[in-house]
């Protein structure tokens, strides 16, 4: 019998999922619309604000099932049901009978609350709505809820195909029914569900944004960034900081150091020169400027 995770309730308090909403189509949103299809096989809905995104987000879902396809990581069955599986609208009136949404859009409190209210004016009371937020208050999204207790934060890495983690955010008002219910389903996507508390970047991106922070600083300082980012190499990191933050985007590593900063003011310094390059539309630390040097 397995053991059941830390502060995770008795599992027969689960509601089944049989349909799931995403909101966005983005890079995120439709690494999870792959994943629940691939593990759960069930129907997933994409939805974003117009019909280019919802497009760009089922091309790709298609694309990487193709993909384990040649590395015969699945059959062709498998491949055909998974896309199948997977439909996009730029409507969310296709949530009426989800049973699970979740939002992976842009990391701003007011839109996320916006997009909740347009859910939650479409599903029904029982529908468990989650956030993929990397750092904002899971507390503060809940606060306009009808049903506030239905919302948790659902928090997954980059790549999500791969990454093992997976952080079940617990804001105050998270009901039992709804928690089994986040942790049902991370069982059956076969990642590592962690309890944390609603807390500024919760666990991982805490710890994560103090080692980043650091380099980007010191980048920030003059060093050069071959310096900077290679430094960490030989320390067994899997990918070197400056690849890490633009496979997860830059925007996102600046939303996540805000707020940061927000909760503990300069333990998380918030780089003015990150802040420039994310406005000049910069992708990647290693090539921000004309000559490769800092903006
Ligand atoms: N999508 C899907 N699959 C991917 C992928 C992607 N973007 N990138 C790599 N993979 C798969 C590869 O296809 C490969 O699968 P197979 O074994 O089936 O062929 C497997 O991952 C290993 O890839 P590689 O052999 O090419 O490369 P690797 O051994 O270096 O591993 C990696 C790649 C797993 C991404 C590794 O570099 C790594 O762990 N990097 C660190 C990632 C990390 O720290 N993520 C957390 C970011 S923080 C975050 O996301 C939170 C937030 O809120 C901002």
């Amino acid at each position: 019998r397995s053991k059941r995770p830390a502060g995770a309730p008795d599992r027969k308090l689960a509601r089944p999922v049989t349909k799931i909403g995403v909101v966005g189509a983005g890079l995120m949103a439709s690494q999870l619309a792959l994943l629940f299809a691939r593990q759960l096989k069930v129907p997933v809905v994409l939805t974003d604000i117009d019909q280019e995104r919802v497009d760009k987000g089922v091309a790709y879902v298609h694309a990487e099932v193709d993909k384990l396809l040649g590395k015969k990581r699945i059959s062709s069955d498998a491949a055909n049901r998974t896309k199948a599986l997977v439909s996009g609208s730029v409507s969310k009136e296709s949530f009426a009978d989800a049973d699970f949404v979740i939002e992976a859009v842009f990391e701003e409190l007011n839109v996320k609350k916006q997009v909740f209210a347009e859910v939650e004016a479409i599903v029904s009371p029982e529908c468990v709505l989650a956030t993929n937020t990397s750092s904002l208050s899971v507390t503060a999204m809940a606060e306009d809820l009808q049903y506030p207790e239905r919302l948790v934060g659902f928090h997954f890495f980059n790549p999500v195909a791969v990454m093992p983690l997976l952080e079940i955010v617990r804001a105050p008002k998270t009901d039992d029914t709804v928690l089994a219910t986040a942790f049902e389903l991370a069982k059956g996507l076969k990642k590592t569900a962690v309890l944390v508390k609603d807390a500024a970047a919760f666990v991982v991106n805490r710890i994560l944004l103090r080692l980043m922070g650091e380099v980007i600083a010191a980048f920030d300082e003059g060093t050069p960034a071959e310096v900077a980012d290679s430094a960490l190499r030989p320390m067994g990191l899997p990918m070197s900081p400056f690849t890490l933050s633009a496979m997860v985007g830059l925007p996102v590593a600046q939303h996540v150091q805000e707020s940061l900063h927000a909760a503990f003011g300069e333990r998380f310094a918030v780089s003015q020169n990150l802040q420039k390059l994310v406005d000049n539309g910069v992708k990647s630390l290693w090539a921000p400027g004309p000559e490769g040097k800092p903006v």
